[in-house]
């Protein structure tokens, strides 16, 4: 009978433990060898319910030198704690599952190589796009072609926030508080809002494809905290939704890496992922275009891909199953540059707030034109308040990052722009 342990006993622990209770027949009927709880580590099991058959404690520590615990799943979150528990557990020899995408993104490294030398299973199919079975695709099903791009919406949060602001009207703080509600949001819910979590995801998925070190450093990161509900009413107009993605591509020998707000147009199909969905397009040399689309957070969604996991864990303990050592067969095994946001070009969305004066729409094209940059729409409103400040909304053409910065310095610094300009990405059509 193999043990398990389970460190944290939060939304997805506690969604981990239900989800074995209902399907306990059918989880059993496709493992080797028979499996139960002996364990739950949380600092405060005494304020949850739980099953008094089971013991607790609250030192998860404690369960990574305990000789009966045979597989170990980390829902505890966060980073030094999590990366203590799951190498001494690795180094006693033990399996480990974790949901855990910024200690992975952080040490993903080091701890594949460490499960590679002991031997043990390490599953972290949690870890991105929540339920989507991601990690699986890319290392098993997709893994004998060259992957292109992925372009994904990987934060269920964002795409929770804006899509309640835009499709409810909701202010930004009230659908953050439903999100966390929910249990979509992290403990700490900035990394989703600041983009940091959506970093993490994109850079396991390009360490995973492109054979990488995790490129979470060289990942240009932009979250959704500036996205206004006056930029999704304009987006709209001009036939756009906002959307929060991570997009990682292969140039040559340049990777791209990237996670920040865009405008998708309603045509495409990411405009139509809601709520608190996740989808990803992924691009290969020969399948072409697939999208995995999904609930991308909140405990059941979660826990059902943490199951799968420990499915594969008690099998690969048995000898059974070894599509585990695929992945990290060669983990970080090539090098690339990484490209630099301000040498990637896209169409850009600009938010400029200008005197209503005649002649101050010729003085910002005017700009735009010694930049080389041309205009693919445009659309002005009625002055927002008694200082007659006018919102110019416009879209431009392709242009690199380094072009539109110096416009938008420019444009600033002219006489009836008032404030900063706002600039959004627009996704390309081979970011489809
Ligand atoms: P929660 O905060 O709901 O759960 C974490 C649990 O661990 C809490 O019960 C917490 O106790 C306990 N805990 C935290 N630190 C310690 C510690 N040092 N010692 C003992 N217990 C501790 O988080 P989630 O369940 O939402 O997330 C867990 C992991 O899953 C995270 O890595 C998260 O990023 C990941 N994840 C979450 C998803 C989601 O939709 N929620 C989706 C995908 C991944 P306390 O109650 O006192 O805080
Ligand atoms: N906070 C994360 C999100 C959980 O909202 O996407 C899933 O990883």
């Amino acid at each position: 009978m193999l043990k398990i342990g389970i460190c944290g006993y939060g939304t997805v622990g506690q969604s981990f433990v239900e989800h074995l209770r209902v399907h306990d027949d059918k989880i059993q009927s496709s493992v080797s060898e028979e499996f139960e709880i002996a364990l739950i580590a949380d600092r405060s099991i005494d304020k949850k319910e739980y099953n008094k058959d089971i013991a607790v404690t609250k030192d998860v520590m404690e369960m990574t030198s305990d000789s009966n615990i045979n597989i170990i799943v980390e829902l505890i979150g966060g980073i030094d704690i999590p990366y203590k528990v799951i190498t001494s557990a690795i180094k006693n020899k033990k399996h480990v599952i974790t949901a855990n995408k910024a200690l992975i993104a952080e040490h993903g490294d080091e701890i594949f190589k460490l499960a590679k030398e002991h031997n043990v299973y390490f599953g972290f199919e949690a870890s991105v796009a929540g339920a989507i079975p991601i990690i699986q695709t890319l290392t098993n099903s997709m893994s004998n072609e060259n992957i292109l791009s992925i372009t994904g919406i990987i934060n269920g949060t964002c795409n929770y926030i804006l899509d309640q602001m835009s499709s409810h009207g909701l202010e930004f703080n009230d659908a953050l508080d439903e999100a966390k509600e929910l249990g979509y949001a992290e403990a700490d819910p900035t990394f989703d809002i600041n983009g940091m979590d959506a970093a993490h995801k994109i850079s396991i998925l390009a360490s995973l494809v492109y054979k990488i070190k995790s490129p979470l450093k060289n990942t240009y990161i932009e979250g959704i905290e500036n996205i206004t509900t006056m930029d999704i009413e304009y987006a709209k107009e001009l036939g756009y939704s906002i959307k929060h993605v991570g997009i990682t591509n292969k140039k040559n020998d340049s990777i791209q890496c990237r996670v920040h707000p865009v405008l998708i147009h309603k045509d495409n199909i990411l405009s139509q992922v809601l709520g608190v969905m996740n989808a990803l397009l992924i691009t290969g040399d020969k399948f072409g275009t697939s999208m995995l689309y999904g609930n991308g957070a909140g405990g059941d969604a979660t826990a059902s891909a943490v199951v799968t996991n420990l499915v594969e864990a008690i099998n690969f303990s048995s000898g059974k199953d070894l599509r585990n050592k695929n992945i990290f067969k060669s983990s970080g095994e090539n090098s690339f540059n990484i490209s630099k946001n301000e040498d990637i070009a896209s169409p850009f969305y600009l938010r400029i707030y200008a005197h209503d004066i005649s002649g101050v729409m010729a003085e910002i094209t005017n700009v735009l034109a010694n930049e080389d940059i041309s205009i693919e729409a445009v659309t002005q409103h009625e002055p927002i308040d008694l200082d007659s400040l006018i919102p110019i909304v416009m879209i431009t053409n392709s242009v690199n990052g380094i072009s539109i910065s110096n416009a938008i310095k420019k444009i600033e610094s002219l006489a009836h722009v008032e404030g900063k300009v706002h600039a959004i990405r627009v996704l390309k059509t081979d970011e489809r």
